[in-house]
């Protein structure tokens, strides 16, 4: 009889410890799948147009600057340019949180994204004209004006 009882005590004792065990799994499992759901969710936020424009505009200017060493410009140079400047469009209309209500100086950062943008048409036409070391000379102002506008709007160029 205490034999019985006792296997009876240890039977619910183990019943209870499996279901206790099982349903904190359930939940760090749960937990786990929020912060997965989070993580997704993160990584498909709505794009940040102004940076990921940017960093579109950084890459090809990589590339630009690169083939600029030697004026080595081809029909790549006009893909580069190309990407930059639809990346610089978006990143006209685009503003910061921080000046999107100050009149003055989103006059200031589309006067600077245009003139960006003008170098570029300038550069597009002389790289199919072949002038080559006008497109070296378009590249360094190009370069002066990306300096200036980050020194401007306080970016780290590092
Ligand atoms: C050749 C022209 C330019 C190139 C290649 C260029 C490239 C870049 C790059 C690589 C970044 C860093 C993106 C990152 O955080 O990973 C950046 C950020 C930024 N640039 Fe430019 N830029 C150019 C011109 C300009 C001009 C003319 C302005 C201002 C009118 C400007 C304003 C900014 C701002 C405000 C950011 C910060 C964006 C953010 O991440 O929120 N850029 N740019």
């Amino acid at each position: 009889m205490t034999r019985r009882l006792t296997f009876g005590i240890l039977t619910v004792a183990m019943i209870t410890c499996l279901t206790l065990i099982f349903s904190t799994n359930q939940t760090v499992h749960a937990g786990k799948k929020h912060t997965h759901e989070h993580t997704e969710k993160d990584r498909h936020h709505e794009p940040d147009l102004l940076h990921d424009s940017m960093e579109t505009m950084g890459s090809a200017f990589k590339s630009i600057r690169r083939q600029a060493r030697d004026n080595s410009f081809d029909d790549s140079t006009l893909k580069q340019i190309q990407r930059m400047q639809t990346a610089t469009l978006i990143a006209m209309h685009e503003s910061c949180d921080d000046f999107a209500n100050d009149k003055q100086r989103v006059i200031e950062y589309r006067t600077l994204m245009a003139n960006a943008l003008k170098k570029m048409l300038d550069m597009e036409l002389a790289v199919l004209k072949g002038n080559n070391d006008d497109v070296a000379q378009m590249v360094r102002e190009l370069h002066a004006m990306m300096k200036d506008g980050h020194s401007k709007f306080e970016v780290d160029d590092d």
